[in-house]
């Protein structure tokens, strides 16, 4: 099992302009894909590497080249707003997107898209979601990662209640989970108290 939670002055100072009900979804955006970025540095210390050889301006130098498929799997639609920050650390990574939607009277998930390869697993899979409430979300992708085989399952998200935690690890104790910050509560809307409200609805300006 492993949790881990990304302390750093810079996650900390961003996560809290992000839970701020000020925060206008403009900047609500870059704060989002600067804590992708920051998570996903974190989530790609152990990715394995083949040496290699390149030419210099001046002569050869030896160096090293990514060694695993990464697939990056955000869950529609808040997972979209971390696609491009990681996209632009691990430019090789494929895009599988998975669409799922929290029913709001019952708060579980619902499956409304899904664009997975029947074959060919990728090695590494990185779940991208902003949040991890119930997990409900989080252990139905992960589910389905496993029907389609992939050895290693990272989730990414920025917060955590820790029910959604305990949840995915119970259900998916492999899974390795990155978080920025972990609330201790939901309310009886399984929303994350204190939590940012809701994240998709932040980032695509839809709050109504
Ligand atoms: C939110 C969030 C997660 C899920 C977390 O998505 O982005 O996917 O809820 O809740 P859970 O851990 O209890 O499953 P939402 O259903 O609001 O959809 P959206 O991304 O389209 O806004």
């Amino acid at each position: 099992m492993s949790t881990m939670i990304v302390d750093h002055p810079l996650v900390r100072c961003h996560l809290t302009r992000l839970r701020d009900v000020a925060t206008e979804p403009a900047e609500f955006r870059i704060l989002v894909q600067r804590l992708a970025t920051l998570l996903a540095y974190e989530a790609t210390q152990d990715l394995r590497t083949a040496s290699c050889t390149v030419q210099t301006p001046l002569t050869q130098a030896s160096g090293e080249r990514l060694a695993e498929r990464i697939g990056l799997v955000p869950i529609l639609r808040a997972g979209l707003g971390l696609v491009d920050p990681v996209l632009n650390l691990i430019p090789s990574a494929e895009v599988w997107h998975l669409g799922l939607y929290r029913d709001e009277a019952t708060a579980t998930p619902v499956r409304y898209y899904e664009k997975l390869p029947r074959s060919q697993p990728v090695d590494v899979a990185l779940i991208l979601d902003p949040m991890l409430a119930t997990g409900g979300s989080a252990v139905a992708a992960i589910e389905r990662l496993r029907q389609w085989q992939v050895p290693r399952i990272k989730l990414l998200s920025v917060l955590a209640a820790r029910a959604g935690i305990d949840r995915v690890l119970t259900q998916y104790p492999q899974t390795q989970i990155y978080v920025c910050g972990v609330d201790a509560e939901l309310n009886d809307r399984k929303f994350i108290v204190p939590g940012l409200g809701d994240a998709g609805d932040r980032i695509f300006n839809t709050q109504g």
